[in-house]
């Protein structure tokens, strides 16, 4: 009597086993059917069946608040309305900032802007547009941040380096500039009393370089073949005038380049 009782509830417990084992066996949960969100699939999971969701309204992602707009645009809104740039640094310009800035201008601007920044690097030399002279009446008349705006967005012919300098280096890179302009430049009286200051030519001299060493240097003929026709009505559109050779562009000399950012 106990011992058939036994074997009943034995068979009961393989029973359910049994039916337990057949019922996983049904679900196949394996890598082939994963209950995954594919990108940009749609989804029945939504009433919209959008299986990428839209950010929740009024949220913001971590790491994507940008409230310091004027940092990461380098234009602040107008009274008007535009957008207006500033000769403003946002953060205070060290010796460390300066020498990031001259790394990476070195690495992404010398290709076309020279490493003194005249416009006449090798890309050029060889035929790409003449990049701006950062030292002529225009450009150090523009504000810092003008700078930070040509990097982000690109300028003319200039493709942008949002890609590969990050909002920092960016600025980095046009406090770098307004150095670099300064060291071409500097007024005398600037100059401490009792510090001698040689002049290029008198270095040239004593280092045995070439004269032209201390001149401003142009576009070899041989290699300069223009990439644009001789008419710039028949340029690209969008696109500035070559610079600095045409004439039609008229930089006044008198307008005062404003204070450096301190
Ligand atoms: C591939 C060549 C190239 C590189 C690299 C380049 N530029 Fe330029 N840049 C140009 C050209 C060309 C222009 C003139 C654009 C035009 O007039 O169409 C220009 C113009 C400029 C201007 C003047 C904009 C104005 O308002 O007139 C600034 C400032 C400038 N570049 C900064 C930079 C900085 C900073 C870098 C490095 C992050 C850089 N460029 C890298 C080609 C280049």
């Amino acid at each position: 009597m106990e011992a058939n009782r036994l074997m009943r509830v034995n068979k009961a417990v393989l029973f359910a086993g049994f039916a337990g084992l057949l019922l996983v066996a049904g679900c196949r949960q394996d890598m082939q059917n994963e209950p995954k969100m594919i990108p940009q699939r749609g989804s029945e999971m939504f009433a919209d069946h959008r299986g990428a969701r839209p950010q929740v309204l009024n949220t913001v992602a971590r790491g994507q608040l940008h409230a310091d707009s004027y940092f990461y645009t380098g234009v602040v809104e107008g009274a008007n309305g535009y957008r207006e740039e500033r000769d403003l640094m946002p953060f205070p310009v060290t010796m460390t900032v300066l020498r990031r800035g001259q790394e990476r201008f070195n690495v992404y601007c010398t290709p076309c802007h020279s490493r003194v920044g005249n416009g006449l690097g090798e890309i050029v030399e060889r035929g790409y547009k003449p990049a701006a002279n950062l030292h002529d009446q225009v450009r150090r008349a523009q504000p810092i941040s003008h700078y930070f705006f040509v990097m982000t967005h690109g300028y003319g012919a200039m493709p942008d380096y949002s890609a590969q300098l990050t909002p920092v280096d960016r600025w980095c890179v046009a406090a770098y500039i307004r150095a670099l302009q300064l060291s071409q430049n500097a007024p005398l009286q600037d100059v401490p009393a009792g510090v001698q200051v040689k002049k290029l030519q008198e270095v040239a001299a004593e280092e045995n370089l070439p004269p032209s060493y201390a001149q401003p240097w142009a576009l070899p003929e041989a290699t300069n073949v223009s990439a644009y026709p001789n008419n710039s009505k028949e340029g690209t559109p969008a696109m500035a005038p070559a610079r600095p050779a045409d004439p039609k562009i008229n930089i006044p000399a008198s307008k005062p380049a404003p204070a450096a950012a301190k």
